[in-house]
């Protein structure tokens, strides 16, 4: 069999890879040290744009143009910076068995990598509708986004069908973001999800109101309260109706499927300690196992700020963490320490001419502000979260650089909040006298 070996391995080439191999770069690393290994084809790439400018109409945005660490406004990291830096890009290589007391990682094509150090970044997969039984689930153009081959599919079949019907099945993430992109993509579109209100992980009824508001004055049909529960399909295979539960049936030429992600943890089971459906971390990242660290989606570590163990599912966090991991690597080399990672959440999301920002915890009393009418061009409203008397989270729509700043703020310092009707009238201001 054919083996490698590595002081410093790094499975999964997403989001986390990318920016845990420039840390180790600017760490310092020997040539041939280091291997980042994917089952993508490219090199790590900044995987929100997937579901935003990468499925534009006019002037998509294509690799080269976004790969990591552009997103934060770092460096781009070619194929070649690799090459460079004597970092092997191992592509299109699954590993399918992870042996973490042997320290050896086994790819579905037979080859065999050994490691001194593993950093697991294989981040999240899509549950799928046939995971739960749904009928005709597995019909064509029914479509899942998470790497850049599913986006590449979805695009053809948005050629295939112009100007056709699709449907939305959730409405999280992927459910609002394709909502738009597609509607920009000039398909009619409507969305199913089963909660009585958009986003429920995170948004208030309040906050809800103004987007679904503003995706049906984009004519977008929103159907709440109802799931897929069945597909039909034609003499090719491709799906043609999504029935629901509440009886009604929809006509689609596309579907795109966006009920939750999955943490990949499977290669180790039974290897290293879970918490929360991901591998339980500390605050440099080190697993359970000796030389294992753990980045990204797949880690739960400890948040600090709210002292809970807990995993986050966003980019912001998959790029800290792996920074954080190199240098507690780096460090711990050196017989050095560094302060363990202290964490303020941080979510975004962007579709038509819309963007929020949210810091912080979305717990306890809540208070609206600023203007949310739907129909208000460029309107400016946000959140706060109160819990125990204090500002513990922080949302904007519309936000300046600043703004945003501003209520990333709030949430870190948590001040405390006398009257939440005084907080409703002061809104903004709040956060930027902070
Ligand atoms: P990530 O999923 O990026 O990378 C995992 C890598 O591991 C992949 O390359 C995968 O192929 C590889 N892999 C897995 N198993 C393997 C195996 N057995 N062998 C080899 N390779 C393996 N967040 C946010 O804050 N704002 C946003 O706007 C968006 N937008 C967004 C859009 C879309 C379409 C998705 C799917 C996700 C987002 N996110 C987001 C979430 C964000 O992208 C996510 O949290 C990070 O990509 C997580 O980074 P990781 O490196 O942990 O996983
Ligand atoms: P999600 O958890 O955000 O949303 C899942 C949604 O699925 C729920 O809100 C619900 O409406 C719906 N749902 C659940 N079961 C259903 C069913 N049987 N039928 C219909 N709807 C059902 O997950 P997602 O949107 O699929 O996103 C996947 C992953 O990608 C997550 O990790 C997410 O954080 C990440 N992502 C993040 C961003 C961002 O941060 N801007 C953008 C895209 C994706």
């Amino acid at each position: 069999m054919a083996e490698k070996s590595f002081k410093y391995v790094i499975l999964g080439g997403g989001v986390a890879a990318g920016y845990a191999a420039r840390e180790f770069a600017k760490q310092g690393v020997q040539p041939g040290e280091l291997a980042v290994i994917s089952k993508e084809a490219v090199a790590p790439y900044e995987r929100p744009a997937l579901s935003k400018a990468y499925l534009f109409p006019e002037s998509p945005a294509r690799l080269p143009g976004f790969h990591a660490c552009v997103g934060s406004g770092g460096e781009r990291l070619l194929p070649e910076w690799y090459k460079e830096k004597g970092i092997e890009l191992i592509l299109s290589t699954e590993i399918v068995k992870a042996d973490l007391p042997g320290k050896t990682l086994i790819s579905a094509d037979g080859k065999s990598f050994k490691y001194q150090i593993l950093i697991i970044a294989t981040g999240s997969t899509v549950i799928k509708l046939i995971d739960f039984g749904v009928q005709g689930a597995d019909a064509k153009n029914i479509f899942y986004l998470r790497e850049i081959d599913d986006a590449d599919k979805l695009i053809e079949a948005i050629k295939a069908k112009k100007n056709g019907k699709a449907v939305i099945v959730g409405g999280g993430y992927i459910g609002l973001e394709l909502g738009a992109a597609l509607r920009i993509n000039n398909l009619d579109v409507k969305m199913v999800y089963p909660e009585p209100w958009c986003m429920p992980r995170l948004f208030t009824a309040g906050i809800a109101a103004f987007y679904e508001g503003y995706y049906a004055n984009k004519g977008i049909k929103i159907i709440k309260g109802t799931v897929a529960v069945g597909f039909s399909t034609n003499s090719n295979g491709e799906v043609t109706e999504v029935k629901l539960k509440d009886g009604n049936v929809l006509g689609a030429d596309i579907v795109v499927v966006g009920v939750g992600g999955r943490p990949l943890t499977t290669l180790f089971k039974g290897q290293v300690e879970e918490e929360k459906g991901g591998i339980k971390t500390d605050g440099f990242f080190k697993t359970s196992v000796p030389d294992v660290y753990a980045v990204g989606d797949v880690a739960t570590f400890p948040l600090k700020l709210y002292d809970e163990n807990r995993r986050v599912e966003h980019v912001d966090h998959a790029r800290k963490s792996a920074e954080q991991a190199v240098k507690a690597i780096k460090a711990s080399e050196e017989g050095k320490s560094i302060d363990v990672y202290d964490y303020l959440p941080f979510f975004y999301s962007r579709a038509f001419d819309l963007s929020w920002q949210f810091y912080g915890d979305n717990v306890g009393d809540t208070v609206l502000f600023g203007d949310s009418n739907p129909a208000t061009p460029k309107a400016k409203f946000g959140s706060y979260w109160i819990k125990d008397g204090k500002v513990v989270g922080a949302f904007l729509e519309g936000g300046t650089p600043e703004e945003n700043k501003a209520i990333a703020n709030v949430a870190r310092v948590q001040p405390p909040v006398e009257s939440l009707d005084q907080l409703a009238k002061e809104g903004l201001s709040f956060a930027s006298k902070i």
